[in-house]
């Protein structure tokens, strides 16, 4: 009796830890609730910072740091190489809106973070006409990073995958620091950075393309990780 009440506790151990993959911070939504797409909106609310923190149990890496690597602007007037990029913030994310349509295997992720990009830099050319050259630690601080992300996604034998997205960012300010401009100029470089932040925008348009498609690639393929580690009806239940 002892013994067959202890394999059972074992089995059942056992079973609880295979079956149940579903990280117990992450609440599931059911599908005939009528307002799912609040439901979903809050459980993402709750669960996103620690999301970010990433799940080694599931292969989930953080988003929080966020750590992109190698970013490049290959922009004939202006060359940046970002590298060891690390962006943090993006844990911090307020939902706008989340909408999904089960049916057609659509949804929409629409969130705000404030994030800061931390890389070493090295960058030589000219914004407007000004020239830039410089290697060093660049800082860039981004307020009110807003991204769309749109993925389509079908069930295929009981799990999600994603089999397209499409994504949109704008942002209200970007500040930037960039150390060692000019080979430690200082006056040239405090007017440059002068410069910089008061036509963020310009520079931002050469830097942001790539940067967003990093940051939005890693975000979807952490969520992707987890559609690939948990069944689609612990993620919404039927
Ligand atoms: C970002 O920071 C600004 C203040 O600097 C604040 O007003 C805003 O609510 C923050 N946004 C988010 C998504 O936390």
């Amino acid at each position: 009796m002892r013994v067959s009440l202890c394999l059972f506790a074992v089995a059942y151990f056992i079973a609880g830890a295979c079956a149940g993959k579903l990280p117990t911070f992450i609440k599931a939504c059911s599908v005939s609730d009528p307002k799912l797409n609040q439901c979903i909106e809050s459980a993402i609310t709750v669960a996103g910072p620690k999301f970010a923190q990433g799940i080694p149990e599931l292969g989930i890496k953080p988003l929080d740091p966020a750590e992109l690597g190698k970013v490049v602007v290959n922009n004939p007037a202006l060359k940046i190489i970002l590298e060891d990029t690390v962006v943090t913030g993006l844990g911090g994310f307020k939902i706008n809106s989340f909408k999904m349509n089960v049916e057609k295997g659509k949804a929409v992720l629409d969130f705000t973070a404030n994030v800061t990009l931390k890389a070493h830099y090295d960058m030589d050319g000219k914004v407007l006409i000004v020239p830039i050259r410089g290697n060093g630690q660049a800082k860039i601080k981004i307020t009110n990073l807003r991204i769309v992300i749109k993925y389509d996604f079908k069930s295929v034998d009981g799990y999600w995958t994603v089999t397209d997205h499409k994504d949109s960012y704008k942002m209200d300010r970007a500040q930037f620091k960039f150390t060692n401009l000019f080979n430690g100029n200082k006056e040239l470089a405090d007017t440059t950075i002068r410069f910089l932040n008061e036509n963020w925008e310009i520079i931002m348009q050469e830097i942001a393309p790539p940067a967003m498609d990093q940051i939005i690639v890693a975000c979807v393929e952490e969520v992707r990780k987890l559609f690939l580690a948990v069944p689609a009806d612990q993620l919404l239940s039927q």
